[in-house]
């Protein structure tokens, strides 16, 4: 008798912990998902298009800021000498940024902002891409420009990161409905 109690205790543990296991290891949903809006901005359109975003996914906010400020003349693209012009020929410079005052570990997706400079993301997207550890988590890249699309953006991020997990960018602005398809992935 008392080994029959014994077997039938051991087998509700193990029950136990097999649902346990099992719930650990689901998917989480989408209400789980901790988000964090990280992004750079020059003049400014990328952070109103940050704010807008943080309003539809109610995601907090953090500004990337390079330790030295870009100057009007940084970001002369027309002079060949300006630091903008430099960092876009040699893709190996990375402006150095101040410390995120965030901790990323507490975060499964991340939102990644920035105006497009010469078709593609700026040297301190990818400053931020370096330093960063983003293994495994769910990036949504998002941009402003003038005109370019999102697409060029994509593709340089997708080359020069491809362990990350990167879902198709949007350029923004956007309305709340195609935000929200974006993020469901549709
Ligand atoms: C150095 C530099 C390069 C740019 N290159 C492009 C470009 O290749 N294509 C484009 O459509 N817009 C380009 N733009 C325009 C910006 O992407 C656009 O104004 C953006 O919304 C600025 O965002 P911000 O106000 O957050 O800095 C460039 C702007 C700068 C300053």
């Amino acid at each position: 008798m008392k080994i029959k109690n014994i077997i039938k205790s051991v087998v509700a543990i193990a029950a136990m912990a097999l649902c346990f296991n099992l719930s650990a290891t689901e998917p989480k949903t989408e209400k789980e998902m901790k988000s964090i809006i990280v992004y750079f901005t020059h003049s400014g359109n990328t952070e109103l298009a940050a704010k807008k975003l943080a309003e539809v996914t109610g995601a907090p906010l953090v500004r990337l800021l390079p330790v030295e400020p870009y100057t009007a003349a940084d970001v002369d693209w027309v002079n060949e000498q300006s630091r903008c012009t430099q960092e876009h020929l040699n893709q190996t410079l990375r402006p150095a940024i101040k410390p995120l005052d965030v901790d990323l570990s507490q975060y499964d997706t991340v939102f990644i902002g920035f105006p497009i400079w010469w078709h593609e993301e700026p040297a301190v997207i990818r400053t931020f891409l370096d330093t960063a550890d983003l293994t495994g988590k769910e990036l949504y890249p998002f941009c402003t420009s003038y005109e370019s699309p999102m697409s060029e953006a994509d593709a340089t991020l997708q080359k020069g990161y491809p362990s990350l997990k990167w879902h198709t960018g949007l350029r923004l602005p956007a309305s709340k409905e195609q935000v929200e398809r974006w993020i469901k992935g549709q």
